[in-house]
Parts: structure tokens; sequence; C-alpha cells
């Protein structure tokens, strides 16, 4: 039972829920794909900061070259975040056959074709599921779930942050930046968190979403944005007295060919499951010709759901290597059909 080895780029909050999986869960791991899984090298920016797990400071390295130029990695798993220096590394690491694996909804959402085109170019696979949603396995449930329907709405909350906000303002008449803090030190903000509040990182995931769910290449630009930095805790409360709460909401629909995407702070009927959404917690109707209405609700953020689904698709790389069908699949591939958007 040869181990499989993986290179972990970043060791921050999910980073660290990786790896407390992959050694927690190796018994249950090993058992469904009949290798051990090993962490043989994560890449850091700074070697000496203190972490919240111990880790052998020989694994440690502030050189992606000692990763994705290293013979014996296979896997790369991506939780750095980033976009140009990441697509860098990820293009080169797919150029030498290594699997990827990555949490990061702002590359995806930009450069994702360019990225699954150079991963089956070189028969490698590149699963991304922890990028929408964290803990939700919401893409293999569009892709595999629903590939037999023709789904015409999604709609939910898919940032985790602006829902803690949103939520604690509307409960407890917190100030807006009080709680953008706490988010920040839990783990569930950006690096930048000006994408959280601004919308951007909702509009990025709901770009992923529509791309996959409605099979059509749906670029960022299309996706009318408008974030929760301008909303006071006074007109949430108001909304409250009215019988509504407000929720940064994404909605993508499609009629015939015509697709409209948008993420906005919205009014919802408090009567309405989607405003019951609370703290990170994150929600995702689909709605599909066939199977009409269903939700997936869980944590959108955090260290251990979202590297949950990070592992789950390291999980999916080590199999297919076991089945050598690489690359093969097309389950999460972007299509090239491209559809009429509100600026066409
Ligand atoms: P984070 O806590 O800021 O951790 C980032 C890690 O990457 C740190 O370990 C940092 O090293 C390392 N790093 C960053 N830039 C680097 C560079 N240029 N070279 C070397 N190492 C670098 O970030 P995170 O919250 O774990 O998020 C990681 C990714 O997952 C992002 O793409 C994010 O959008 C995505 N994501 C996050 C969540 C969440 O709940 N946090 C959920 C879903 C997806 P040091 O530790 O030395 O600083
Ligand atoms: N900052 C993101 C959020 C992390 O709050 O939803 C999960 O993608």
């Amino acid at each position: 039972m040869k181990p499989i080895k993986v290179g972990l780029l970043g060791l921050g909050t999910v980073g660290t829920g990786v790896v407390r999986i992959v050694e927690g869960h190796q018994p249950d791991l090993q058992s469904q794909v009949g290798s051990p899984i090993v962490i043989e090298k994560v890449l850091v920016q700074n070697k000496s900061k203190e972490r919240s797990i111990s880790i052998h400071p020989d694994k440690l390295t502030e050189d992606a070259w000692d990763i994705i130029h290293n013979p014996d990695i296979d896997v790369i798993v991506e939780v750095m975040g980033g976009i140009e220096t990441t697509k860098g590394y990820i293009l080169e690491a797919l150029a030498r056959g290594k699997h990827v694996v990555t949490a990061n909804k702002d590359l995806m959402a930009l450069h994702g074709p360019e990225i699954i085109a150079a991963a089956q170019e070189n028969n490698c696979d590149v699963y991304y599921e922890a990028s929408v949603a964290g803990g939700i396995p919401i893409i293999r449930t569009l892709v595999e779930g629903f590939s037999s329907d023709r789904i015409t709405k999604i709609m939910g909350i898919v940032n985790g942050t602006t829902n803690y906000i949103l939520t604690k303002m509307s409960q407890e008449g917190a100030a807006y930046g009080d709680v953008l803090k706490e988010a920040q030190e839990l783990g569930y903000a950006e690096a930048d968190p000006t994408s959280d509040v601004e919308g951007l990182d909702a509009a990025r995931k709901m770009t992923i979403l529509a791309t996959l769910g409605f099979r059509a290449n749906v670029a960022l630009e299309d996706v009318d944005v408008k974030g929760i930095s301008a909303i006071t805790r006074e007109e949430i409360l108001y909304a409250k007295r009215l019988g509504y709460e407000v929720k940064l909401l994404g909605i993508a629909e499609r009629q015939d060919d015509y697709i409209s995407v948008s993420v906005q702070p919205t009014m919802v009927k408090a009567s309405h499951p989607i405003a019951s959404v609370n703290g990170v917690f994150n929600a995702v109707y689909v709605y599909g010709e066939a199977v009409g209405e269903t939700m997936f609700y869980g944590p959108g953020a955090g260290e251990l759901p979202t590297a949950t689904s990070v592992v789950a698709d390291l999980v999916a790389v080590v199999k297919n290597l076991k089945l050598g069908v690489n690359g093969k699949q097309e389950t999460l591939a972007y299509n090239e059909k491209k559809l009429k958007t509100d600026e066409q």
C-alpha cells in the first residue's frame, strides 16, 4: 500500500482543518481508498509563526517549488488563497502531472476554464468543492445529482461572513464593525474582507454555481453585485419590525437561453425558510424542471466544515488514481456553450 503523498499549500484556517481531518480520520480514509494519505510538505509564508496544531518543522517550507517540483508528491491541496501567484503554482503542478484540490473560488471563478483545460491536457484532476458554500457538497450535487434535470434557478446565501454579520445585527442589534471583527477572528472572512462585505465573494461563488448548474460559461462580469457595507443596524431592525429579515442573496435564473445572475441584500419574509438561515450557515435553493424545489443547508465557512469538503475531494482524487481515470471525469468541467446575459 504505497502512501499517497500530499503537498499542502497553506496552513491557515482551512489548511489546519485539512491536517486535522487527514490525521484524525486516517483509518476511515484508508478504508475507502486502500492507501495511507500523508501530508508530506506544507507551504507557509512564515515558518516561525505560532500554529494551533503541532506539525513537524521539517514538513514546513516557505518555498512553493519544494512542493510543486517534488516528484514524490501526487496531489497538491491549495488552501493559501490569492489569484495570480496561486494560478502559476497550480498550472505548474498540473504540467508536472500532479492532481489539484482547491478551495479557491476567486481563482476558479476567474480562471476555472483555463485550469480545467490544463488538467485535462495532463490527465489530472482538479476538484474545488470547498470553493462554494464551505461544508455543503453543492458542486457535486449540481453536477452529478442533477445531471438528469434542467436547472432553471439557483438561489441562496453563499457567504458565511455577511450572514453572520446580518444575523448578529438583526438578533442582537450588534454594530457592523464589531461583528465583522468577530467573523475575522473566527476564520470566516477572506484575507481582505472587502470581498465578503461588498458581495464579490458571493458573486464569484454564484458564477461557479451558475456555470455548473446551467452548463454554460457565466463570467464574473455578468453578475450584478451589491454588498452589505452600506446597510445600517436601524434599517435591519426596521425591516424586522415589518416582518422581514435582510439577507445577502445570490440569485441565478435562466429562461430559455437567457441567464441573469445577481448578488444583493434582499428583504426576505420572516416566514420563508431562508430567513431562518442564521450565523455562518449557508443555504442553496435549486429549482429543476423535473425535480421542482430543493434546498441544501449547512455551515458555509470555518475550519472543519470547509476542510470536510477539501478532504472529500482528496478522497475522490485518490479513488480516481486507483481506477486510473484521473482527468477523465467530465463532471466538474465547464461547458463551452455561452448563453445570453443581461448585457447581450
Ligand atoms: P488563511 O487563514 O489566511 O491561511 C492562508 C495560508 O496560506 C497561511 O498558512 C499562509 O501562511 C499561507 N499563505 C498565504 N499566501 C502565501 C504565499 N504567497 N506563500 C506561501 N504561503 C502563503 O486563509 P484561509 O481562511 O484558510 O483560506 C484559504 C483559502 O480557502 C482561500 O482561497 C479562501 O477563499 C478559501 N476558503 C476559506 C474558507 C474559510 O472558511 N476560511 C472557506 C472556504 C474557502 P502563514 O500561515 O505563514 O501566514
Ligand atoms: N469568506 C467566505 C465566507 C469563506 O464567509 O463565506 C467561505 O467561502
